[in-house]
């Protein structure tokens, strides 16, 4: 199969890569390869892929409420432009999204066919970006994920032992709730989907759910620190520009019915703990 990796040096991309390393593959990313570039959609067609795996975006989300044009520009446009070159070459397209599409009031857990309504500029436009797909493309995947980490990254648990090695303390949010994703897993189950051909609308993280306090603190017994202090405090009282939904919690419905699962997140970050000897310095 010919596959194109969009964000191929990304946290995702990267996995992407090696799980689809037995196929002809074009990776893309910045600063070479931008994907809102007027040639970029015209060179993504010419590669003739039979599938492609859009997993660029413009992540940072209070860079996103800092500049909306900027997110719009890559997480809306560039995703018209890939696409868009998708539909010219026939090919399946994969666009990852964020649980962030959903508000987070309700209490339940969020399905497939559950109706977004995105808070946050970054929310925004990664929901115009699936807009985008689903008006252009009839074979696609839309796969939602959410709290992301794996090897290599920037992410939650690097920025908690970060904050811990340097203040010997921590205070995380114990209202805001989601699904820990590991990306190996992810991009094995991605692996998986597009074995199926079952196009439509998925939700994919490891199992289960926390909140922010929670994964914090298993963090910290993984690095060897269970009794480092963490106080519990509300998500609103953590000054940035971005609110997250509270309660964008997934579940993995249309996954399951055709026998995708990932394993329990808890399981997941032991392995990235034993992977990356996470620990804190000092
Ligand atoms: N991380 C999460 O917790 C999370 C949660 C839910 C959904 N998602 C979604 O999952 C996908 C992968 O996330 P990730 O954590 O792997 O993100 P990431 O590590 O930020 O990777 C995204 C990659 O895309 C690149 N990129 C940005 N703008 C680009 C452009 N104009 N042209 C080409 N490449 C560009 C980035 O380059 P630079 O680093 O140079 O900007 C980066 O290498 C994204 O679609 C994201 O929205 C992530």
């Amino acid at each position: 199969m010919r596959v194109v990796i969009t964000g191929c040096k990304g946290q995702l991309g990267r996995l992407l890569t090696a799980a689809f390393a037995g196929h002809e593959l074009l990776g893309l990313d910045l600063p070479e390869d931008d994907i809102t570039g007027p040639m970029m959609s015209a060179r993504i067609a010419g590669f003739a892929p039979d599938l492609v795996l859009h997993a660029a975006a413009y992540t940072d989300v209070d860079g996103c409420e800092r500049d909306p044009d900027l997110a719009f520009r890559v997480n809306a446009v560039g995703t018209q432009s890939v696409a868009l070159a998708a539909r010219r070459a026939r090919a399946a397209m994969v666009y990852v999204s964020t649980n962030e599409v959903f508000d987070g009031t309700r209490r339940d857990l969020y399905r497939e066919w559950d109706h977004p309504n995105p808070l946050s500029v970054y929310a925004r436009s990664k929901a115009a970006g699936e807009q985008i797909v689903r008006d252009l493309l009839d074979r696609f995947y839309i796969v939602r994920i959410a709290w992301l980490f794996g090897p290599g990254g920037v992410n939650f648990v690097t920025k908690i032992l970060a904050g811990a090695e340097k203040d010997g303390a921590l205070r995380v949010a114990v209202d805001e709730f989601g699904n820990p994703t590991y990306a190996p897993d992810l991009a094995a189950a991605l692996a998986q989907l597009v074995r199926t051909g079952q196009f439509g609308i998925y939700h994919l993280t490891n199992a289960g759910f926390c909140s922010r306090y929670e994964l914090a603190r298993e963090i910290m017994r993984l690095a060897g620190k269970p009794d480092l202090p963490i106080t519990p405090i509300l998500s609103a009282e953590w000054p940035r520009p971005s609110q997250p939904p509270l309660h964008a919690v997934l579940a993995n419905t249309n996954a399951l019915a055709l026998g995708i699962t990932l394993r329990p997140w808890g399981e997941a970050l032991a392995e990235y703990a034993r992977v990356e000897r996470l620990h804190v310095a000092g």
